[in-house]
């Protein structure tokens, strides 16, 4: 097979409104990066249950999540833009993948830990080894490059274990080891209610976290109510540092203009939150209603985002297919 050596897999869950931390930690570069690379960026639904989806719902989350590439400026002609359940090689993959990573690797996960809490009895088995699917998405395609967000990085970690030993097990140097791409400020947003918290789908307040759905005048609101100290802006950026709510909203500045923090910060500094709060609501509305605006259009045209979907399952598959007969092959599975 031939050497691929700028390959991007990345994947997002339909497990909810998508909002500005998938935007900025994930989708924003996404845009950026597919003039570089061979990009194939998926919807992750075998994720997604993880966790109780709602079957009723499931679907529209699913083309939401298409849309919502597209309208940020994915372009799905030159990108394969693909639903993960659609192309079964993923879950193939990850059954020999669960002969190859070891409980040890997968008992020190801590989003795992973060996500069953106390309840860790009580969730689903495949809560546990979701990981493992995510280096089945990744090895499947022979990705050579990853971009996530920071929350992400442990399981990219993984990825490569899995990686590593399969080439090593098996005498082979079938698997790249794939590079984790955490490009930007905002590699991780935090919640504008407690800036100690990540910015998160299932947070139960809507005031946390800023949609991609939300109007403009949800979005300047939820600014304006955003958690802040008492102070006045911080002067540099190492004061700002250690005020996370205020270095939570900077980066988000910095990020949605496209400019260097320590310059925003530098802009800011001294000055009232109240005045940064309505620039940043101003600035956070304009970038985005473009955006819910496209997205809501592309969803009333199901039948575009329905072509998409199956054109990004052929291109997919064509991709994923001959990898796995390869991998059967090495492992010295019974062939007709
Ligand atoms: P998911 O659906 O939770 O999030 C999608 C992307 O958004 C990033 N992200 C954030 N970035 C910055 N700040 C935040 N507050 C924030 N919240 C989410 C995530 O890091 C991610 O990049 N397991 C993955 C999906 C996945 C995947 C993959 C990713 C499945 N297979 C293969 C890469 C490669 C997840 O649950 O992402």
């Amino acid at each position: 097979m031939e050497k691929i050596t700028k390959r991007i897999l990345s994947g997002v869950q339909p497990s909810g409104d998508l909002h500005l931390g998938n935007y900025l930690g994930a989708i924003k570069n996404f845009v950026s990066l597919q003039k570089e690379f061979e990009c194939f960026f998926c919807v992750v639904d075998l994720h997604a249950i993880t966790v109780w989806q709602d079957p009723k719902m499931l679907k529209q989350k699913t083309r939401e999540v298409i849309a919502a590439f597209i309208a940020s400026g994915i372009d799905p002609e030159t990108n394969t833009l693909f639903v993960q359940s659609q192309v079964p090689q993923h879950a193939q993959l990850t059954w020999i993948f669960n002969c190859v990573a070891r409980m040890g690797w997968l008992n020190r996960m801590t989003q795992f830990k973060d996500k069953a809490g106390k309840n860790s009895e009580n969730v689903s088995v495949g809560l546990f080894s979701y990981p493992i699917l995510m280096a089945a998405d990744i090895l499947i395609y022979l990705a050579t490059h990853v971009p996530v967000g920071e929350d992400q990085k442990q399981h990219l970690e993984l990825t490569r274990n899995i990686a590593q030993k399969f080439n090593t097990d098996f005498k082979t140097d079938i698997f790249p080891i794939p590079e984790p791409l955490i490009l930007g400020a905002a590699t991780r947003v935090m919640s504008l209610r407690d800036g100690l918290k990540k910015m998160s789908k299932s947070d139960p307040s809507n005031y946390s976290r800023i949609m991609l759905s939300d109007t403009e005048d949800e979005i300047v609101k939820k600014i304006k109510k955003a958690k802040t100290d008492p102070l006045p802006l911080p002067v540099n950026l190492e004061e700002a540092k250690k005020r996370p709510e205020a270095i939570n909203l900077l980066t988000i500045y910095a990020t949605l203009y496209d400019e260097d923090l320590e310059k925003v910060v530098a802009d800011y500094a001294g000055k009232e939150f109240s005045q940064f709060k309505r620039d940043l609501g101003d600035l956070a509305s304009s970038k985005l209603s473009p955006i819910s605006l496209e997205m809501n259009r592309l969803m009333k045209d199901e039948k575009y985002l329905d072509s998409i979907i199956s054109d990004g399952k052929r291109r997919a598959s064509s991709v994923a297919e001959p990898v796995l007969a390869e991998i059967y092959e090495i492992i010295g599975f019974y062939r007709d």
